[in-house]
């Protein structure tokens, strides 16, 4: 054949593949979400998450030790709360001596340079399992707003760098844009969840957590997984609000959302590979389906192709692991 173009002139040899790649992924791209519990030399395997643990503080400082080494300096913190200490206004959430903020203090006293992501939601603090109050069923938006104003306030008083208001309701990084800049933490940045879907892969999570709402789902509050034009509003409802990254979660099935919010918006763009993604390609890898390794470098290249520069990602180990090698 006569052809002009011949395409697979550019993938013949692995120097030329390399030549001509167009999106490289870098350990610099992710972050770890990580899973705290109460306790001394405790961890414990989440079952829906195969290598993912909860960890008690001083485990956890040798792990986020093990991944600076890898190169992976960021950590998102989310803590495992004994349904003792849940009540309706997620008290124990702003508790100096708490859990979470302890935590946060003991890894920046430790490891000075590594950035501290915080979440700012009730869930895993909240008897009714939901991120708002809870009052005759509803959900309440504004006087929740208080919470999370203590929350944020506490955990940045602690060391943090990035919070994460996660519970896609409204109002919230304005309100805590302001709280912050009242109590002089101007250069604490807010990463906002801006396109967060009531998705069935959040599951896995909920049971590391045990954090399930008790009745009801969060339809109220995240997003319909149809809706692709209202995460614009929501967008640019934050960017006007202050928020310093805007976040698209999960992320595998809403890579078209990534790019939309990715070509509309001039600010670094996050997205969360989220726990039932990762179980996914764990099960079938484990079961021989599929070549685990290959199939999470894809998932976290599709990812960045699609236009997100920060990656949140229980497989940051590991596939740090496979960057260095290279
Ligand atoms: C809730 C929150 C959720 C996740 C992060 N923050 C789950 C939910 O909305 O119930 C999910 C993360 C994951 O699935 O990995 N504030």
């Amino acid at each position: 054949m006569n052809l002009i173009r011949r395409p697979r002139r550019n993938r013949q040899s692995a120097v030329i593949r390399d030549m001509v790649q167009e999106t490289r992924l870098s350990v610099t791209d992710f972050i770890l979400p990580v899973f705290i519990m109460e306790g001394q030399n405790v961890r414990s395997e989440v079952s829906s998450m195969p290598g993912i643990y909860r960890y008690s503080l001083d485990l956890l400082l040798n792990e986020i030790g093990d991944c600076v080494d890898l190169g992976v300096k960021t950590f998102d913190l989310f803590p495992n709360i004994a349904e003792s200490k849940k009540d309706k206004y997620a008290t124990e959430s702003y508790n100096p001596d708490g859990l979470y903020i302890q935590t946060i203090r003991a890894i920046k006293d430790r490891f000075p340079d590594v950035m501290i992501m915080t979440d700012v939601a009730m869930d895993p603090y909240s008897s009714d399992g939901h991120d708002g109050i809870v009052e005759n069923g509803k959900i309440l938006n504004d006087p929740t707003l208080e919470v999370l104003g203590k929350m944020a306030l506490a955990q940045a008083q602690a060391g943090a760098n990035i919070v994460g208001p996660s519970d896609m309701m409204d109002g919230r990084v304005g309100y805590l844009r302001q709280v912050l800049d009242e109590g002089g933490f101007h250069d604490v940045a807010i990463m906002s969840y801006a396109a967060k879907y009531a998705s069935a892969f959040y599951g896995p999570f909920r049971d590391a957590l045990d954090s399930a709402p008790k009745f009801g789902d969060k339809k109220t509050y995240q997003m319909n997984p149809a809706n692709s034009r209202e995460a614009l509003i929501e967008a640019q409802l934050d960017y006007d609000e202050g928020a310093d990254f805007l976040m698209v979660k999960p992320a595998l099935a809403y890579l078209d959302i990534i790019k939309l919010l990715n070509d509309n918006f001039h600010l670094p763009i996050a997205a969360y590979n989220v726990s039932g993604e990762y179980a996914m390609i764990k099960a079938a890898a484990q079961n021989g389906w599929l070549d685990g390794e290959r199939a999470m470098m894809e998932s976290l290249m599709a990812i960045k192709r699609a236009g997100a520069n920060v990656i949140l990602t229980y497989f940051a180990k590991e596939a740090a692991r496979v960057l260095n090698k290279y």
